[in-house]
């Protein structure tokens, strides 16, 4: 079955505190994982929290890391000194991926590779029997709220062909615009996990979790 991962993707402390407080006092998000998104305003256009910040604030939920940013490794180590287990990075970076692949995984926590909408699918085929999950942006990463991009369901498709036929093991999921009118058809598009930030955040999130279940299954 299809994983719901929750999104947080904060500019200020207060703004991260005050969303980590309301998936922890929710019911429905007292364990698994929960995506943390960061930026440097220069891989993309807005600048979050470090990855420091967000160790003061408690969670229950094992924490990956989503980094928008031009020089990932350098991250790597306040990622890991701050907890958190997964750390997916940018296929569009001009480092050195496999060193950065390499480094991630010294640490211990499983890497991921994200790709935005704009970029060949087949840039991932070097990397396809190395990486733990590949996350398929649905929107112009940098922002929550944006519109989904409905190309993205094909780009999945097509990546769950390139697993199969290299008989690979990575997870795949979706990031970016995902609400009641396209879950479901997202769910059935081959995606083991899928992200969601502003549906949920927005009013009631265990309401809303639960409007998302019902899409899926209705
Ligand atoms: C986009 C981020 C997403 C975002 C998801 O730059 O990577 O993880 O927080 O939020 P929604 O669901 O609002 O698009
Ligand atoms: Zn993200």
């Amino acid at each position: 079955m299809v994983q719901i991962i929750p999104a947080i993707l904060s500019i200020s402390e207060a703004d991260y505190d005050r969303d980590i407080s309301r998936y922890r006092k929710s019911q429905s998000f007292q364990d698994g994982w929960i995506h943390i998104d960061f930026m440097d305003n220069v891989f993309v256009p807005n600048k979050s929290i470090d990855a420091a910040a967000t160790a003061k604030y408690p969670t229950l939920l094992q924490k990956e890391a989503h980094i928008m940013v031009a020089h990932p490794k350098e991250w790597v180590d306040d990622l890991v000194e701050a907890n958190f287990e997964k750390i997916i990075f940018h296929i569009e970076v001009e480092d050195d991926k496999n060193e950065c692949i390499d480094y991630i995984k010294s640490k211990g926590v499983q890497v991921g590779l994200a790709i935005n909408n704009s970029t060949s699918l087949k840039k991932l085929e070097p990397f396809l029997g190395r990486v733990d999950m590949i996350l398929v942006m649905s929107v112009v990463p940098g922002f929550q709220g944006q519109p989904f991009i409905p190309e993205s369901l094909e780009r999945i498709r097509e990546i769950s062909r390139m697993r199969s036929q290299g008989n690979f093991s990575f997870k795949i999921g979706i990031d970016g615009a995902v609400k009641n009118t396209n879950v479901k058809e997202i769910a059935s598009s081959g995606v083991d996990f899928i992200t969601i930030g502003s549906y949920l955040l927005k009013g009631d999130i265990d309401q809303n979790l639960e409007e998302l279940w019902e899409a899926i299954n209705e």
